[in-house]
């Protein structure tokens, strides 16, 4: 049902078949000796036969890999019905709108450069529900520009990602560990909140070529000076064994990406409730290993881009139930968005197109 009415899902839908001419069949009207035209015409009885053979074998593989799409968008969608019931054919059309950039200011830049900038913009105005400076405007904004000190003066991001970086409640002096952080959009996020050298940020992302970006885009919005309080590091977050080390401890973790799935069909074949299950497994090690090393009175902030409450809600749970030491839940009402049992969830449909991301606070207690 929701592939008719949802643009790029359509792809999905069993296609007509365009039969193609048959070979050989541009050799009609030429008039070859009676011998040659037997023999030619036998040749071409077989290039015929094999000819259709391929294709035969070629149309019903093609036919098979469209039913399985189909079988694979139809379970997606009964998933997400189960767990958003009427809601979800609104959701839906928001989930496959383009996603929406906001423009986060860096403090470590000349800000005349960046008001230059942004002046050919139109109504460019603050984003009242987080308290550093993103704007949303009524243009697309520009690609960021580089200060006189080489520095990049925004960075452009989705605006419901800085609400899982404000839940951090972030002071000055605090020692932030961003325990999944490539490409860095939340990390620039954080960096607004410090102050050096009191405070610190270790940036970690266990791929290393997505290491290689953090590690640019960390350093892209820093001037020469500062660079050294902040390291970006390459270890399996579920691994991490630091305790005490770190105030605030950010697990911003892999996860299903619905939104991103939608935009993308052959991304969306791969989706299964099995990896929806496997990605909340892995969620799970994270959020423990960050519980583990915060310190204690510390905040940990789990989020996630998905929509399926498995690796949302379910995994707060899951983790409690497997804790090791002592947590309690902060409750907060923030601006836009709305409460979940444990946490916050930002959904395009009742948020203006920002979104989606369900983030949760834990306390460490002992
Ligand atoms: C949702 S993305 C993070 C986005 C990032 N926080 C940002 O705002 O730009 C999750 C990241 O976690 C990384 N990752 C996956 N498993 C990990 C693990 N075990 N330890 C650390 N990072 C991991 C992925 O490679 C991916 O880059």
């Amino acid at each position: 049902m929701y592939c008719h009415a949802i643009p790029n899902c359509c792809t999905m839908q069993p296609q007509e078949f365009e039969v193609e001419g048959e070979a050989g069949s541009d050799l009609e009207g030429t008039s070859p000796p009676v011998s040659a035209r037997v023999k030619f015409s036998k040749k071409q009885q077989q290039q015929k036969s094999v000819m259709s053979k391929t294709k035969q074998k070629k149309l019903a593989r093609e036919e098979q890999e469209r039913l399985q799409k189909s079988m694979v968008v139809k379970a997606f969608h009964a998933f997400y019905e189960a767990q958003y019931g009427e809601r979800w054919s609104s959701l839906l059309w928001a989930l496959h709108a383009k996603p929406r950039a906001a423009c986060l200011s860096n403090k470590f830049a000349d800000m005349a450069v960046f008001a230059d900038s942004m002046e050919s913009l139109t109504n460019l105005r603050r984003i009242q529900f987080v308290s550093v400076p993103l704007y949303d405007c009524d243009n697309r904004f520009p690609h960021p520009e580089r200060d006189d000190k080489n520095v990049y003066t925004c960075y452009l991001l989705d605006a419901a990602s800085v609400l899982a970086t404000e839940a951090l409640d972030l002071s000055p002096e605090d020692r932030v560990l961003d325990l999944c952080a490539a490409p860095g959009g939340k990390s620039v996020s954080i960096l607004q909140h410090l102050q050096f050298p009191m405070g610190s940020l270790t940036a970690n992302e266990l791929s290393a070529d997505r290491r290689r970006r953090l590690w640019k885009v960390v350093m892209d919005y820093l001037p020469e000076d500062l660079k050294q309080y902040v390291s970006v590091t390459g270890r399996d977050g579920a691994q991490w064994s630091q305790p005490d080390l770190f105030d605030k401890v950010l697990v911003d973790a892999p996860c299903s990406a619905e939104r991103h799935l939608l935009q993308n069909d052959e991304e969306l074949c791969k989706w299964s409730e099995r990896r929806s299950v496997q990605c909340a497994k892995r969620q799970i090690a994270l959020l423990n290993a960050a519980l583990k090393n915060v310190s204690v009175g510390g905040l940990v902030v789990y989020s996630t881009c998905s929509i399926s409450n498995l690796e949302n809600d379910k995994v707060i749970e899951k983790a409690l139930q497997k804790r090791k030491v002592g947590v309690e839940i902060v409750h907060r009402t923030w601006l836009i968005g709305e409460k979940t049992e444990y946490g916050w969830i930002v959904l395009p449909d009742t948020s203006s197109g920002w979104g989606p991301l369900y983030f949760c606070v834990l306390r460490r207690v002992s």
